[in-house]
């Protein structure tokens, strides 16, 4: 068994901005290994994004309030401070959200967005190094004509593209885990499958652990080596892809894998 990259303990997050606190992940736990791809399932609203959140260190607001531990490498993150938060981000964890056109940026060029961690991370490059590492990241995520896109503003690329974009701009300092929250839900079906097999060969040449989010439970079960089924902020089961998918134990386990569509169940 791989060594553990990433344990969470006993999670829980609550937002107080209301009169009563809402509890929106409850006692979570959970391990990612080196190099695995974990997926977490789960209808709308079950805290899936929270989690991710929490993860990556992106959930700090006076209104909200988080207990227990997010450990990385054995380093506790829930709790640190902001500038070892800031060195993990972009560097050791990378995150990839559903929407790129909201997390790239309109007026700046693509190559100028994709070096962004490394001119943070990586300030002994030169630049002729930062722009051939860029060229490399491009390339690695299958986008035909590097140096074209390099030049090209968010907006004269295809949804499926600008997701290519964000896979190289959060693997730019070659991360050990990528969070991916439904990195393939704003794409159409073709493109879908294309970002998630571009995944999986990320995840085996880099050795790259990748948390998977999605509501589609045909890409999880492509994906994920382990999957969590999460319902209401808790987690109700996890097990290998195969048992979930295969023999669930939890009725809402159930009741969500047989809403796959029959077609998508053949796939
Ligand atoms: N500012 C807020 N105040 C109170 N509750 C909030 C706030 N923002 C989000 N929530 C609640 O947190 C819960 C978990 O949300 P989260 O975004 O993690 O769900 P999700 O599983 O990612 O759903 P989806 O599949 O739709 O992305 C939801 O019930 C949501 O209503
Ligand atoms: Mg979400």
């Amino acid at each position: 068994m791989e060594q553990i990259l990433l344990k969470v303990e006993n999670l829980n997050i609550e937002f107080h901005d209301h009169d009563v606190p809402e509890r929106v992940v409850n006692q979570l736990n959970m391990v990612l290994h080196q190099g695995e791809i974990l997926g977490i399932v789960g209808e709308s609203g079950s805290g899936k994004s929270m989690t991710a959140m929490a993860i990556a260190g992106l959930l700090r607001r006076h209104d909200m309030k988080m207990e227990g531990k997010i450990l990385f490498e054995g380093n506790e993150l829930l709790h640190t401070d902001r500038e070892t938060l800031r060195q993990l981000q972009g560097n050791q964890i990378g995150i990839v959200f559903q929407e790129p056109m909201t997390s790239l940026n309109p007026v700046k060029r693509i190559g100028w967005q994709v070096e962004e961690s490394l001119r943070i991370h990586r300030p002994e490059l030169s630049k002729e190094e930062r722009y051939m590492r860029v060229i490399k990241a491009l390339e690695e995520v299958e986008l035909d004509n590097p140096q074209l896109v390099y030049k090209k503003y968010p907006h004269e690329l295809s949804g499926g593209m600008r997701q290519r974009v964000m896979i190289a701009s959060a693997m730019i300092c070659e991360p050990k885990l990528l969070i991916a929250d439904e990195p393939t839900t704003a794409l159409d079906v073709t493109i879908q499958l294309q970002i998630v097999k571009l995944l999986q060969r990320l995840n085996q040449e880099k050795k790259m652990a990748v948390l998977f989010i999605s509501h589609d439970l045909s890409l999880v079960k492509r994906l994920c080596d382990r999957v969590i089924v999460m319902h209401n902020g808790s987690m109700v089961e996890t097990g290998r892809t195969e048992e979930i998918f295969y023999s669930p134990k939890e009725d809402y386990t159930i009741k969500l894998i047989s809403a796959i569509p029959k077609l998508e169940k053949l796939v």
